[in-house]
């Protein structure tokens, strides 16, 4: 790596930036480009291509699929909020059948990198969304979304308990097509994310994406009711991004070797610097494409000038450079 550049001000555009390897790789998915849509930020790519070429892009991540058809929650499924927004959508979906037919042939057809993302409320239910898919070309990973209530464990998240969450990876690894990497999507509504991180692994999760929303809640003062007809959601945005960077950060110290897709609140590709030198190898954009839908190629353009920016030649040479030294302390957990 050529650590030439270390410009801090603003970017003069006269500046001729040497171009930087923006290859990376997520488990055994190899890419040439490391950002993706978000699950559920851009459904299956289709209106999102009327922007930008969504082959450019490291891939589509689809909008999490369940077993059967489902229309979601109660209305209102939106509130804005300081910095983000809270959705409580609840999977709005086509179900799986339906989404391979339609959905994934176009995606196939049109050539983009695909992350099918799946999501169930029981363990066998992601078994066999993953066998599903076991026979399907073109797909390039599977993420699972395990920020899901388990209706046989009193709608408990699978993603906040360990043994939950690493049944359904040990469910989805043994179903799926062994050559077809297994990303478990976690949720930041834990006490200690790398216990959980450390449970998807063991159970054959081959990388990891780190954040979900967080759930949070908002009352409409003038009904002065939950302005949410699911009374609570899922915050996102660059409200949560300290939260997501610090989890990546604290998974990437505990398991360098497990590949992250980092995400939350990334607007810029600064942001999503921020992302890869916490430790992440590749990035999704999500709510910033909801008022930019061209955010996710801009992201990655604005990641490369700032990877030049700093001298980095590779991308993969940043990922986690935010940890080298001897002299970083210990996050001290005390932060009162
Ligand atoms: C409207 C909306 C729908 C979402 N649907 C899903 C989903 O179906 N599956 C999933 O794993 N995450 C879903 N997410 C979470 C995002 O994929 C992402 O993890 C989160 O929003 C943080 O990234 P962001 O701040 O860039 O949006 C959804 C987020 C939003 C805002």
């Amino acid at each position: 790596m050529s650590r030439a550049l270390f410009t801090s001000g603003p970017l003069d555009a006269s500046l001729a930036l040497p171009a930087v390897d923006m290859a990376t790789s997520i488990g055994a998915f190899e890419t040439p480009a490391p950002v993706f849509t978000a699950s559920g930020c851009a459904a299956a790519g289709k209106e999102l291509d009327q922007f930008f070429d969504i082959t450019a892009i490291g891939g589509i991540v689809t909008k999490s699929v369940m077993l059967n058809a489902r229309s979601g929650r109660a209305t209102p499924r939106m509130a804005e909020t300081p910095s983000g927004m809270l959705n409580s959508i609840g999977l709005q979906g086509p179900g799986i059948d339906a989404f391979i037919e339609h959905d994934l042939a176009w995606l196939r057809q049109r050539g983009a990198r695909t992350v099918v993302s799946i999501a169930g409320g029981s363990v066998e239910e992601y078994g066999k969304l993953a066998s599903k898919l076991r026979s399907v070309e073109g797909i390039s990973a599977i993420e699972v979304n395990i920020s899901c209530p388990n209706v046989e464990d009193r709608g408990q998240v699978f993603a906040c308990d360990p043994n939950a969450a690493s049944n359904v990876i040990q469910a989805v690894r043994r179903n799926a097509d062994t050559r077809t990497p297994i990303i478990a999507k976690l949720s930041p509504d834990v006490t200690d994310i790398v216990t959980i991180a450390q449970a998807v692994e063991r159970a054959g999760a081959d990388a990891l994406a780190v954040i979900n929303t967080t759930l949070g809640m908002v009352v409409d003062l003038e009904t002065m009711r939950p302005a949410l007809g699911g009374i609570t959601g899922g915050l996102s945005g660059p409200a949560i991004r300290p939260i997501a960077v610090r989890c990546v950060w604290q998974i990437h110290q505990a398991l360098p070797n497990l590949p992250i897709l980092g995400m939350g609140g990334i607007r810029n590709g600064e942001d999503a610097l921020q992302f890869i030198l916490a430790g992440a190898s590749a990035v999704s954009v999500g709510t910033v494409t909801f008022h930019d839908p061209s955010a996710p190629l801009r992201v990655q353009q604005e990641l490369e000038t700032a990877l030049a920016r700093r001298g980095f030649t590779t991308l993969r040479d940043a990922i986690g450079y935010a940890h080298r030294g001897p002299d970083l302390p210990e996050i001290d957990e005390d932060h009162e």
